[in-house]
């Protein structure tokens, strides 16, 4: 589906289907107004009839609307609040995007460009329609015998109030197409399941990546390379699985210029049983998408790419699976990572925290200038947040800070959670430097208390995305989101902006 910006009048429209927003009080925007003006008040007369309410998602498609040449019309409800917050905006969006899925209609024009948003300007909506277009249209199919419809639209035009604000609008559609490429190569990725889905499969998917960008290489370390760097921990969640490890490195450069690369750490964990400390089924189930960290970095990596950013980015990705067995690591276990710190195991479901800390210490080499993991690490993040923020915990404010920002521009939310000194001793251990559990309370600090003792030599933050890269519960409404793609895009660009 092919995405423009265009001036233009509703009632001069033909083939297209219009996409009109009407609020629940039965305020018309300006673009109803003037549909109901040239079929003499037949929207009025719908609504006064009680056929459609504005509720915020409500869609109502119509055809053959008198005195009017458009092939269809989709009226979408706006709710009752204007400005409405951004996240309605999407879910209006989305909604407009998912009642065309079955439509035959091949154009469609978007006037909810009018919509007033809370401190956002037109540049943003034209971001996230290109965004939500995506995301309404996408489907995971791979494996269904009988696919679902595609969509018959071959055009979205989205409508401008005027041409003052060309460049800006045509840089905003974009970076919201690249975004959208990016997230969805992450939620690809991520609803692959674990049979297909191996270390490997990771490291393949990043080298394919790396010949479709002249700007982009990559590197993939095997086991004995980590062996070699003294990888100890990493390669102890890996010792259980017959899959073979692999840590995945990838390297972005868009500036000649001699920059520091902002590194991007990704947990790939390709399935996460728990290992000897075994989850119960109930839990199991869903753990497949404890690599979207991984699928995360390529994500945003593409991004990058694809707007040719003028940066340099490092990705790095520590792709291992987490078995149980005879071969398995085991609680009590005492390993030494690659740093020369020691680590007691006490769960071995506390995996996701050893496989960074090698990866960590890694990046090193590549002197960051500021680095930034993305992990599905702690179920505790998704009792404390639930699926609206990701969580971030960082060891420098004004990174925190921009990261912050970034979600809230993007629509890609994180919340702050403390990283203080106090909580550093919960993971002490009575035989090793550290334990790599914390007990039940502050799970999520704690968890990054830990990773803090491999990050002392850089500028650093973390994302804990287990409550919102994916819906990995319940049973039929399963599926990877792509976040944090939209966040770390909008902090790549910003960096970039700043650059130039
Ligand atoms: N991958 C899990 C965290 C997770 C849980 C992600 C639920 C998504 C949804 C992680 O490896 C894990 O098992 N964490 C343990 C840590 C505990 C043993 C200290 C947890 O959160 O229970
Ligand atoms: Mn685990
Ligand atoms: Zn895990």
């Amino acid at each position: 589906m092919k995405l423009s910006i265009k001036v233009s009048q509703p009632e001069k429209q033909q083939k297209t289907c219009l996409i009109i927003g009407i609020y629940e009080n039965g305020i018309l925007t300006p673009s109803a107004k003037e549909v109901d003006k040239m079929t003499h008040g037949f929207i009025k007369k719908l609504i006064d009839r009680g056929a459609f309410l504005g509720k915020i998602g409500q869609t109502l498609p119509l055809y053959s609307v008198a005195d009017s040449e458009f092939e269809q019309l989709l009226l979408v409800g706006c709710g009752k609040t204007t400005p409405m917050s951004p996240s309605y905006f999407r879910k209006i969006i989305t909604s407009a995007i998912k009642a065309l899925n079955t439509s035959l209609t091949k154009e469609a024009t978007c006037y909810l460009t009018e919509l007033e948003v809370h401190d956002q300007t037109l540049s943003w909506k034209i971001k996230q329609i290109a965004e939500g277009a995506a995301e309404g249209l996408y489907r995971f199919d791979l494996f269904k015998s009988e696919k679902e419809p595609t969509t018959r639209l071959n055009e979205f035009i989205i409508h401008l109030p005027d041409t003052t604000l060309m460049t800006a609008c045509h840089q905003a559609l974009e970076q919201g197409q690249a975004i959208a490429a990016g997230v969805t190569l992450t939620k690809n990725l991520a609803n692959l399941p674990s049979n297909v889905c191996t270390p490997t499969f990771i490291a393949e998917q990043a080298k394919e990546l790396g010949k479709a960008y002249s700007s982009l290489s990559v590197k993939i370390l095997e086991e004995k390379d980590m062996q070699k760097l003294g990888m100890g921990a990493l390669l102890a969640v890996s010792q259980g699985s017959a899959e073979e490890a692999k840590l995945i490195c990838l390297e972005y450069k868009g500036t000649v210029k001699k920059q520091a690369p902002i590194a991007l750490i990704g947990k790939g964990i390709t399935f996460d049983t728990g290992g000897n400390s075994l989850k119960t089924p109930d839990n199991m189930v869903g753990m497949k998408y404890d690599m979207c960290g991984a699928a995360t970095v390529l994500g945003a990596i593409k991004v990058a790419a694809e707007l040719k950013l003028p940066i340099n980015i490092v990705g790095i990705i520590a792709a291992v699976e987490n078995m149980p067995g005879g071969t398995a690591y085991k609680p009590e276990d005492i390993l030494t990572s690659m740093s020369g710190q020691t680590i007691e195991v006490i769960s071995t479901d506390a995996e996701g925290r050893l496989v960074l800390s090698d990866a960590l210490t890694y990046c090193e080499r590549y002197n960051p200038e500021v680095v930034i993991d993305i992990a599905t690490l702690t179920g505790a993040v998704v009792i404390a947040l639930g699926s609206h923020a990701t969580g971030l915990l960082s060891n420098h404010e004004p990174l925190a800070k921009a990261l912050l920002k970034a979600g809230i521009d993007s629509n890609d939310r994180a919340w702050q959670l403390p990283l203080w000194d106090e909580y550093q001793e919960q993971i002490n251990s009575p035989f090793a430097d550290m334990a790599n559990t914390g007990g039940r309370s502050a799970g999520s600090i704690t968890a990054a208390c830990f990773l803090s003792r491999f990050t002392k030599k850089f500028h650093w933050a973390h994302l804990d995305v287990a409550g919102t890269a994916a819906i990995m519960f319940g049973t039929s409404e399963r599926m990877a989101t792509g976040r944090p793609v939209p966040m770390l895009a909008q902090y790549l660009i910003d960096r970039a902006r700043e650059n130039a």
